[in-house]
């Protein structure tokens, strides 16, 4: 193999794995798939709509434990000091989604409340998206943070916890002890 091929397979690899903001940008695409579904899904169709939201909860809490884990400290210790309130605000914000998340426990599909929280939760998540992908995103494209290093790291840990989750279900996977 040549020197120019062997280049060529090492940038075709290093293009297969996603950096960190990548990587939950995805997330990010994937729960709002999943909210239009809920908003495309007929008011009767209860049994729809307890999936979807099970799995934007899903999604949501183990999103929000990578960012927490690993993200936003990250972002804490590089972002020059007129960024850094956006990360506190964004800890606020998923403390806030969090709460709502906590809702589904007990609300089931069908009952009063159900749908006006899903709906106020979406527009909570997508307003919080908004956020970091016009300011933090960019914000840390901008320093040498090692975005891939932090990729993989955010990989594993999201494979763990949905390992975790798949063993013992939605209600555990919050539980870091
Ligand atoms: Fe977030
Ligand atoms: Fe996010």
């Amino acid at each position: 193999m040549s020197q120019a091929e062997v280049s060529a397979k090492s940038a075709a690899v290093a293009a297969d794995i996603p950096d960190a903001l990548t990587l939950l940008e995805a997330d990010h695409r994937t729960v709002e798939k999943l909210f239009d579904a809920f908003e495309m899904a007929g008011d009767d169709n209860l049994e729809a709509k307890a999936t979807l939201a099970q799995r934007a909860c899903e999604e949501l809490t183990i999103h929000a434990i990578v960012e927490e884990e690993l993200l936003y400290p990250e972002a804490q210790n590089v972002l020059p000091p007129d960024e850094k309130p956006d990360v506190d605000e964004a800890y606020v914000e998923h403390f806030l989604v969090k709460t709502l998340i906590a809702k589904f426990e007990t609300l089931k599909a069908g009952d009063k409340g159900f749908d006006a929280t899903f709906k106020v939760m979406s527009e909570m998540v997508q307003h919080h998206v908004e956020e970091e992908e016009d300011e933090i995103f960019p914000a840390l494209r901008r320093t040498q943070c090692d975005l891939l290093a932090l990729g993989k790291k955010i990989a594993a840990r999201k494979e763990t916890l949905q390992g975790k989750l798949d063993a013992v279900g939605s209600r555990s996977v919050g539980d870091r002890s």
